[in-house]
């Protein structure tokens, strides 16, 4: 089985069908990232949206207190109670709370992958677990990372590049670079990001922590999903 690897969702070819396909979807700065460690940390489900104005929509629908978070730029959104850092989803701030959300890129991600028929929530910190959900469910694979603004971002193709070295799968040719990419600077790549935009602008905000957190490999079993509109735990209703 050859797994295909995207660089951003909008490098998806117009003939390309999801259906059928376990999709991982990766935004290692910061999206998906948040996503696993709210979860990790005992949120009950997340629910991404593209727009701000949907979030507030959904906000003021819930019979239940939701936690709205998100960013544009990479801040937080004014009015919101959380950005988008990592940091931010600790066990006293998410635990059995219902979450929505909405960034510039990640999100947006997740609804592109909507056709599939498993939908993984991946990152560098659930990279080992992520590639063993994948192999599990027994479909072809899709490795989709979110980029940056429709654009390739290094990040998220490293996280690609560890996950398919834990599967031992055939790539394609972004998938191959990925893995050389990964297996080259697998023991620090946060030199190499430092050259890259996202990562700049993060560290230009104060929020090098984020980083630091994000690119840490494999170090939870947490590996989300997203299915009938949430992102949440196998397990979680
Ligand atoms: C996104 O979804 O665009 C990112 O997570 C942006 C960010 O780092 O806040």
């Amino acid at each position: 089985m050859v797994v295909d690897t995207f660089a951003f969702p909008g490098a998806i070819p117009v003939d390309y069908s999801m259906a059928g396909r376990c999709c991982v979807v990766l935004d290692v700065l910061r999206a998906t990232t948040c996503m696993t460690t709210a979860l990790a940390h005992g949120a009950q489900r997340i629910l991404p949206v593209a727009e701000v104005e949907e979030a507030l929509a959904l906000r003021a629908a819930a019979e239940e207190p939701v936690l709205l978070c998100g960013e544009r730029g990479a801040v937080r959104i004014s009015g919101f109670d959380a950005g988008n850092s990592p940091l931010e989803f600790t066990e006293e701030a998410v635990r059995g709370r219902t979450l929505v959300m909405t960034t510039t890129n990640g999100t947006r991600a997740i609804l592109a992958a909507s056709g599939a028929a498993r939908i993984l929530i991946g990152c560098m910190r659930n990279a080992q677990a992520t590639a063993q959900r994948a192999l599990e469910a027994g479909l072809p694979v899709t490795l989709l990372c979110a980029g940056t603004a429709g654009r390739y971002s290094m990040e998220d193709v490293l996280a690609a590049g560890a996950i398919l070295a834990a599967m031992g799968a055939e790539a394609d040719d972004l998938g191959q670079t990925a893995r050389i990419l990964w297996e080259q600077h697998k023991t620090d790549p946060i030199p190499l990001l430092r050259h890259t935009r996202h990562t700049q602008r993060l560290i230009a905000l104060g929020m090098e922590d984020d980083v630091q957190f994000c690119m840490e490999p494999s170090v939870t079993d947490t590996v989300p999903e997203y299915r009938d509109g949430a992102v949440k735990l196998p397990g979680n209703p």
